[in-house]
């Protein structure tokens, strides 16, 4: 279980204290899987990177299997089983994809380069190329999703894992997050899409810094339907023909 208890961030930008998250209470039980969502700003990856301890808490806790974990770092995080799939993902000059699925995969003995072609890479093609920006964005995003699965830690948090990727692409992907979803991991997803928001458990909609809204998905879904569409309209970088896909 990963609780965020009377939590707040605040940013530093030029001597300014920029209030981002407000007071935010959530538990995230094992087992199940979660939607955050809400419009561009609204806080959502801020919430992630304070979770993933990537943004140190301004106020608050958080809470991991009963351990205040409000003042690890994030490889101490990352060590206890919490792991984030970055909306924009750092390249690693140097390095190259397999290196990154062999160190996220350490533990596990088993070859990595399967999750290349869970997520639609062929690994032939994929493994010895360089994390640099030969890679396109889309490449780079899927790359970012497998190192999460090969990691396979006890929480996952992928940033809007449709940002950029293909409509084919997109339909492996939330098949894959789904069936590598276990009963004793979390997995929580910030998306914006009706075929993401459908599969979930739980949808949680963010606002300026707070949680307006959480519910189960039959709940929350019919009321947020129509701002949904709207978001997805701005954020999603479909092309055109693949809006359909967008919730209406
Ligand atoms: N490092 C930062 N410095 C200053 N402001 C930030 C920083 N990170 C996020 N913000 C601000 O916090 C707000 C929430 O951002 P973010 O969490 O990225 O929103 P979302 O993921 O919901 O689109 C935005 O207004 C954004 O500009
Ligand atoms: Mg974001």
């Amino acid at each position: 279980m990963l609780s965020l208890k009377n939590l707040s961030l605040e940013m530093e930008v030029e001597e300014l204290k920029i209030p981002i998250l407000h007071d935010i209470n959530i538990t995230f039980e094992a087992g199940k899987m979660y939607a955050l969502t809400g419009p561009n700003g609204s806080g959502k990856s801020s919430l992630a990177r304070v979770a993933m301890g990537i943004y140190p808490a301004t106020g608050g806790q958080v809470i991991f299997e009963g351990k205040d974990i409000t003042s690890l770092n994030i490889t101490e995080r990352a060590r206890m089983g919490i792991g984030y799939a970055f909306q924009q993902p750092p390249r690693f000059k140097g390095m190259l994809v397999e290196d990154l699925l062999d160190l996220a995969m350490k533990e596990k003995n088993g070859p990595s380069c399967h999750v290349l072609h869970e997520i639609g890479l062929c690994p032939d093609e994929y493994r010895t190329r360089a994390l640099d920006n030969s890679l396109s964005g889309g490449e780079m995003k899927r790359i970012e999703i497998a190192t999460l699965l090969a990691m396979a830690p006890k929480v996952r948090i992928f940033d809007e894992p449709e940002a950029g990727i293909d409509l084919w692409s997109f339909r492996q992907l939330i098949e894959v997050i789904g069936s590598s979803h276990s009963a004793d991991s979390i997995t929580v997803v910030i998306s914006h899409q009706e075929k993401i928001l459908n599969m979930v458990d739980e949808i949680i909609l963010m606002r300026d810094g707070t949680i307006e809204m959480r519910g189960s998905r039959d709940e929350i879904w019919p009321q947020i339907k129509e701002s949904a569409s709207c978001t997805c309209r701005q954020s999603c970088t479909l092309e055109d023909e693949q809006y359909a896909e967008c919730p209406r």
